[in-house]
């Protein structure tokens, strides 16, 4: 279904006021996102895929963990908007050494095509100063305009989901699970295949989600996978075969329907996996980079990229 364009309507823009986030804000803006991004499945939803459901309280409550987390590591790059006392939008990002990057962005629905968005991004491409930034898109027609118009290559992204067919599961020798004494090897590589280091955010996804790593010096790689929804989450690698072991190795812990996210086309290196395991290509949103290639051989993750 096509996403109706608001009439652009600016008045009552100044009875917007953008700020900084404080925790205080969390449980509003959580409300916020949930309908922002409700809407925007419905909108962008195909026939063949099921009816978008409003967040549960778990996702809710894991939300807040994690915009909460950000605000705790770099305040300066999370903002609202408010109007009166209701928080209308948000926008979550974070500097990690020379790389910016976009976490979540919404704005609620009726309050869309008046400019809040641009403000918003406005606010949050300051705090990025001249750092490249990276991001991962929805389809959302006015999100994509926001990036374009800000200077961003959109890379559309491909998906591979179904079932793995076990029996194509090869042998994979070489991977162990990552300890916390990996992660600083882990920032060196990041910092090669993206231009900086996951710093603090290694050890938050460490907290929740399974890391395998791959840590013979000419075949260095991570991936983590979370296990609670059966997909891998973020992989990087220092090259293509690296990434497609640890791809599978993450494909074998998985049961049932998966999902192997944010594939650009530097990275075929992991259609090709998916298509071995029995998965189908689908497509869905984009990476967005300003001042950076895409990175490869790197599935990123959505929010902490
Ligand atoms: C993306 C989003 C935050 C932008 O907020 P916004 O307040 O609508 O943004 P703005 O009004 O500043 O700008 C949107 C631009 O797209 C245009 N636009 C808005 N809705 C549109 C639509 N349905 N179709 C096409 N263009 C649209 C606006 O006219 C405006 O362009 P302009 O500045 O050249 O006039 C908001 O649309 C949103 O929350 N979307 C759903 C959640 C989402 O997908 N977030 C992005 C995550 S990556």
């Amino acid at each position: 279904m096509r996403a109706p364009r608001p009439p652009r309507d600016h008045a009552c823009m100044d009875s917007v006021r953008i700020r900084l986030m404080s925790r205080d804000d969390l449980p509003a803006a959580e409300r916020a996102a949930a309908v922002a991004f409700l809407e925007g499945d419905r909108l962008s939803r195909r026939v063949s895929e099921p009816e978008p459901e409003p967040p549960t309280a778990e996702e809710s409550r894991r939300w807040i963990e994690l915009v909460g987390y950000f605000l705790s590591v770099d305040p300066a790059g999370c903002w609202i908007a408010e109007e009166g006392r209701d928080v209308v939008g948000f926008a979550i990002s974070q500097n990690r050494g020379a790389l910016w990057y976009l976490a979540t962005y919404g704005v609620l629905p009726g309050r869309q095509g008046k400019g809040i968005g641009r403000r918003l991004m406005d606010a949050v491409l300051d705090h990025a100063g001249g750092r490249p930034v990276l991001l991962s898109s929805t389809v959302h027609p006015a999100a994509t305009r926001r990036y374009r118009l800000a200077g961003f290559t959109l890379h559309p992204q491909m998906r591979m989901v179904g079932t793995v067919d076990r029996s194509t599961l090869p042998a994979v020798r070489g991977l162990r699970e990552g300890r916390d004494d990996d992660l600083e090897w882990m920032d060196r590589l990041d910092t090669a295949v993206r231009g900086a280091g996951h710093g603090p955010d290694h050890a938050h996804m460490l907290e929740t989600l399974r890391l395998v790593v791959s840590d013979a010096s000419d075949r260095r790689g991570y991936v983590y996978i979370d296990e609670r929804r059966g997909r891998p989450e973020l992989l990087a690698a220092d090259r293509p075969e690296t990434a497609q072991n640890l791809l599978w190795e993450a494909l074998a812990s998985t049961r049932g329907d998966t999902l192997v996210n944010c594939i650009t086309t530097g990275n075929h290196w992991a259609v090709d996996v998916g298509l071995a395991a029995r998965l189908d290509i689908g497509q869905e949103g984009y990476i967005a980079v300003r001042g950076m290639p895409a990175p490869a051989p790197y599935l990123a993750s959505g929010h902490y990229l």
